[in-house]
C-alpha cells in the first residue's frame, strides 16, 4: 500500500510543489493548511497537475493540538513534512511573540501527535539562515551555526534542536521519531506548468517575486540592496535553488526515511545548487532569458543581509542521490511564466 505523507502547510509555495512530486513518486498525500498565508490557488493547481481531485485536505491550524491529534487519529501517517510556519524575517523582528508561538507550538504539536500515534518520520523545513553570517564558505552541514539575527531564524534553529532532542529521547522506544532537517538556500521559480508558484501577500520581501512583480508592472522599480559589498560586482551572493528541484529533494529524503536508509536517526542536509550567484547576475539573467528590460536602481544595503552564502551540497548529492538540475535560465523563465499566468486570472 502507498505510504501516507502529511504535508503541513501543503497549500503554500514550497508545500504545493512538494505535494506534486510526492504524488508523482507514488505517495499518498494529506494536506493540512490554515490558509493564513495563501489562498486555494496553489492547491487547485496541484489538483490540475496531478489529475487528482481527491487529495485529502484539512483546513486546520497546527497550533490547535486537538485538531492535529484528530488528524493523526483519522489517518495512518507514515511521515510528516512540516512547512506550516511564518517566514518573513522583518515581520518576525517586529512581532517576535507571534513568530515564536506559531512556529514553535505548531511543530511541538506535530511531534507530540506523532509520538502519541506510535512514532513517525518527520522532515523539518529548515533554512540556511541557521548558519548566520558565517565566513566558512561554502557551508557544509558541519559548519557551526551562528547566533541568528531574527526571531524567524531562531525558530528554525530551535525547531532543529527540538527535533534532534525528540529523536534522541524516543530512540529505541515503542514510539520512535526519526528526523531529517533540510536546510534550504534561496528557493525560487515555479512549476513548469505555471499552475503553482510563489504567491506573496502584499509587497514581496524576497528578490524574485519582487522582480517578476516589477516586470509585470505591479511594482514600479526594483531596488538592489547594496552594490558596495566585497564581492565581484558588489552585490550579495546567494545560492538560488529551483523549487521543483527542492521538492524532489523532499521526495528523496522521505524515501530515505521510509525505506530505512538513514545512517543516523536524525540527519541534516543542505539543499542548494552549490553555485553562488550575485543579485546583479540574477537580474541580468532574468532580463536576458525573458527578453525584457527591468526597471531597477541601486539602493542602500538592507539591514540584516549577509554578504554571501552558498551551500556545499556534497552530502545531499551522495546520501540522498539528489542534485539540482534545472538551470537558472529555466527557473527564471518559470517564475516569469507564473507571474504572467497570475496576471490573467
Ligand atoms: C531570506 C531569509 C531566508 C529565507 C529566504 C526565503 C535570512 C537572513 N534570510 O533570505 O532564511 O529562507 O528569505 O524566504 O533569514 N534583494 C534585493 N532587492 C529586493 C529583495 C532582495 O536586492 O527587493 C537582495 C537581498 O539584499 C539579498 C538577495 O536579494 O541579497 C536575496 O534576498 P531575499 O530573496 O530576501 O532572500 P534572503 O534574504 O537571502
Amino acid at each position: 500500500m502507498a505510504k501516507k505523507v502529511l504535508v503541513s502547510g501543503g497549500a503554500g509555495y514550497i508545500g504545493s510543489h512538494v505535494t506534486v512530486e510526492l504524488i508523482a513518486a507514488g505517495y499518498e498525500v494529506i494536506v493540512a493548511d490554515n490558509m493564513s498565508n495563501c489562498d486555494l490557488t496553489c492547491f487547485e493547481g496541484v489538483k490540475k497537475i496531478t489529475g487528482r481531485d481527491d487529495i485529502p485536505f484539512y483546513e486546520i491550524d497546527c497550533c490547535d493540538f486537538g485538531a492535529v491529534n484528530k488528524l493523526f487519529d483519522e489517518q495512518n501517517i507514515d511521515a510528516v513534512i512540516h512547512f506550516a510556519a511564518f517566514k518573513a524575517v522583518g515581520e518576525s523582528v517586529a512581532q517576535p511573540i507571534m513568530y515564536y508561538r506559531n512556529n514553535l507550538v505548531s511543530f511541538l504539536n506535530i511531534l507530540e501527535a506523532a509520538k502519541n500515534h506510535g512514532g513517525c518520520n518527520i522532515l523539518f523545513s529548515s533554512s540556511a539562515t541557521v548558519y548566520g553570517e558565517t565566513e566558512n564558505l561554502p557551508v557544509t552541514e558541519q559548519t557551526p551555526r551562528l547566533p541568528s539575527t531574527s526571531p524567524y531564524g531562531n525558530t528554525k534553529q530551535m525547531c532543529e534542536d527540538i527535533l534532534r532532542d525528540v529523536v534522541f529521547a524516543t530512540s529505541g522506544s515503542d514510539e520512535p521519531v526519526k528526523g531529517i532537517s533540510l536546510r534550504y538556500f534561496n528557493p525560487i521559480g515555479a512549476h513548469p506548468s505555471a499552475l503553482i508558484g510563489e504567491l506573496p501577500r502584499g509587497v514581496p520581501n524576497n528578490l524574485v517575486p519582487f522582480i517578476t512583480q516589477t516586470a509585470i508592472g505591479k511594482r514600479e522599480c526594483l531596488s538592489i540592496f547594496g552594490n558596495d559589498y566585497n564581492t565581484k560586482d558588489g552585490t550579495c551572493l546567494r545560492d538560488y535553488i529551483d523549487v521543483v528541484d527542492l521538492a524532489k529533494a523532499h521526495v528523496a529524503a522521505v524515501s530515505r526515511m521510509l525505506d530505512g536508509k538513514m545512517k543516523e536517526d536524525y540527519e541534516i542536509f543542505n539543499i542548494g545548487t552549490g553555485k553562488p550567484l550575485s543579485v546583479q547576475e540574477l537580474v541580468d539573467a532574468f532580463e536576458k532569458v525573458n527578453n525584457l528590460k527591468l526597471n531597477y536602481k541601486i539602493a542602500p544595503r538592507r539591514p540584516g543581509d549577509v554578504v554571501a552564502i552558498w551551500a556545499d551540497t556534497t552530502l545531499a548529492n551522495e546520501e540522498l542521490g539528489w542534485k539540482a538540475e534545472r538551470s537558472i535560465e529555466e527557473t527564471l523563465a518559470s517564475a516569469w511564466a507564473w507571474e504572467k499566468n497570475l496576471a490573467e486570472k
